[in-house]
């Protein structure tokens, strides 16, 4: 089973560049409408112009800044079928002697409050459609340790906990929730670690294997599942542990 984009309509946080933009243009391809929600005004619109979508100047750490997206979407388009939660930004500090409690707070906003504002948003209007898809993007980094970034391996973690929570909350309404969780791919978030992975081989993802396992979770049936990517291997969701319960 294939995802029919014919038509539908798409908000994409972080949608200017790197996964997102990938996303919006495959998504354009197939017949779907396209808004591009993010800080980077110029290749938002630029990208919106040509892909006949529409490019909203979104801060998602502003929470009137995820509505107004949503807004966009149903004024110019009619509707709303899909929200690609996805604007991120490493954070690359440790909580030792380097630790500035404003980046925190930066890479926090922006990584977990972004999608939780971004969910809020776009749900009075998925169910407005009868039902719809959120689909959040967290990172191996949210399944894994990650001592080189913890903040970030926190608060990807937190997302996927958090699309956990809301699949099953909101399944029963027709709104699929799930999270993406790639491992590193070819964007501008790992410019500053490109050398270092390449010196160590360890291999990094083209965005379109991304953007296949993007669509992989918009033609399954889950809900609260993390689906990861990793070079190599068959995108699927992460099997989690039974944790262990009262007895
Ligand atoms: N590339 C990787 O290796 C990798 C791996 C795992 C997860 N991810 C995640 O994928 C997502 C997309 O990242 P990418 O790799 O495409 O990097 P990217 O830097 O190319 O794209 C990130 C986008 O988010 C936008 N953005 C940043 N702050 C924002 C804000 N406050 N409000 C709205 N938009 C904002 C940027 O302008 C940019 O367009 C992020 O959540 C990232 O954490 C990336």
């Amino acid at each position: 089973m294939s995802y029919d984009a014919q038509g539908r309509v798409a908000l994409i946080t972080g949608g200017a560049n790197g996964i997102g933009a990938a996303v919006a243009r495959r998504l354009a391809a197939a017949g779907g409408h396209v808004v591009l929600a993010d800080v980077d005004t110029e290749r938002g619109t630029a990208l919106a112009a040509e892909l006949d979508g529409v490019f909203v100047r979104c801060d998602v750490r502003e929470p009137a800044d995820s509505a107004a997206a949503v807004a966009a979407a149903v004024g110019r388009f009619g509707g709303l079928d899909l929200a690609f939660l996805n604007a991120g930004v490493a954070s690359g500090f440790g909580l030792g002697d380097d630790f500035d409690p404003d980046a925190y707070r930066r890479a926090m906003a922006i990584n977990l409050d972004g999608v939780v504002y971004g969910v809020h948003a776009a749900l009075p209007a998925l169910r407005a459609r009868g039902g719809g898809d959120i689909v959040a993007t967290a990172s191996m980094a949210g399944l894994t340790a990650t001592p080189f970034d913890p903040v970030y391996g926190a608060n990807k973690a937190a997302v996927v906990g958090l699309a956990r929570a809301l699949g099953p909350a909101h399944e029963p309404e027709g709104i699929r929730v799930n999270a993406l969780c790639p491992s590193f791919a070819d964007t501008d978030i790992i410019v500053p670690i490109k050398d270092h992975l390449e010196r160590t081989e360890f291999p990094i993802l083209e965005v379109s294997a991304v953007v296949d396992t993007f669509f992989a979770i918009l033609a399954g049936r889950g809900a609260g599942e993390a689906w990861f990517v990793v070079p190599g291997r068959e995108s699927a969701p992460f099997a989690f542990r039974g944790v262990p319960g009262p007895r």
